[in-house]
């Protein structure tokens, strides 16, 4: 099976566009790449872009794309067969976007499009020196009617791996050595949870922590660590209603042992993917329980 990669990025539609771009830019500190009327790009590190804005949705933001990398030996032309095999109508387009020359779409089970390419050309930006700064986009939350359904869409088209579960309602998934890249909570609505950007260490929290609170942004949850995963994690919201997360010290998988990498913090010991119950130390081993806030 040709499996994705990578998540490459992700496209909000946002009703407000400057005023999220200066937030990505000035808060988050990613660089704002590219900028057309009713879009915008912005980069951390050396692809083009790491985060789609186009101008749209209702009151609150809504995250609609979401672009995975292939492998520089995997064939799109055999992806695309793949993938049709099991039913999925796919799109294929030249040049859709700066810095990609060949994209297959197609749509996940609730509606969000997957861009699945390979990545040609790197930009090689430097890593700006205003704002929080992340290594890089780390994962995309959402809360889905059919956690069972889509769970399993992005196991068998998309090639990911299950991490992690919380009984039979919030599943984690991996498409590389990252502990989750997607994670799919069980909720009445299809919407965006929250998206996570990667941080140094404990350190950076403090950064991703102080910077935003100085700036009007006030944390929704955290810093704790989360047990599954064992992240170090903080939670604001942007200006266009949308959940970010900062977080640090993810589990790392080794594929060939069938086990995360050891850590302190872990309480089993080799700590496997498993099925966690309901039990607050899942959420955060230090205790503090997220807020209603972290559900609107
Ligand atoms: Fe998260």
């Amino acid at each position: 099976m040709i499996r994705v990669k990578k998540i490459a990025h992700a496209t909000y539609e946002t009703p407000d566009l400057d005023k999220q771009i200066e937030y990505y830019t000035d808060i988050l500190g990613l660089n704002l790449i590219g900028k057309e009327k009713d879009s915008a790009y912005l980069a951390s590190t050396i692809d083009h872009h790491s985060v789609v804005l186009r101008k749209g949705g209702g009151e609150r933001g809504a995250c609609t794309r979401l672009g995975f990398q292939l492998g520089p030996d995997d064939d799109l032309d055999a992806f695309v067969k793949q993938t049709e095999a099991k039913g999925i109508k796919t799109s294929r387009k030249k040049d859709p976007e700066p810095s990609v020359a060949d994209m297959v779409t197609f749509e996940d089970p609730k509606g969000t499009v997957m861009e699945v390419f390979k990545r040609g050309e790197f930009m090689h930006q430097k890593f700006p020196q205003k704002g929080i700064v992340p290594h890089k986009l780390g994962h995309v939350a959402f809360f889905v009617k059919d956690v069972k359904k889509v769970t399993d869409f992005y196991c068998d088209v998309l090639g990911f791996r299950v991490s992690d579960w919380m009984g039979d309602f919030f599943s984690f998934l991996r498409c590389g050595v990252d502990h989750h890249t997607i994670n799919l909570m069980r909720d009445p609505e299809d919407r965006h949870f929250h998206t996570a950007f990667e941080l140094r260490d404990w350190g950076h929290m403090l950064t991703a922590c102080d910077h935003p609170s100085l700036n009007g942004y006030k944390l929704l949850w955290g810093p704790g660590r989360h047990g599954i995963g064992h992240n170090l994690f903080a939670y604001h919201r942007a200006p266009n209603g949308l959940i970010t997360e900062l977080l640090a010290q993810l589990d790392q998988m080794n594929e060939a042992l069938g086990h995360f990498e050891p850590r302190p913090w872990h309480r089993d010991r080799p700590q496997k993917p498993k099925v966690w119950q309901k039990d607050p130390s899942a959420s955060n081993y230090w205790g503090i329980m997220p807020t209603e806030e972290m559900h609107k």
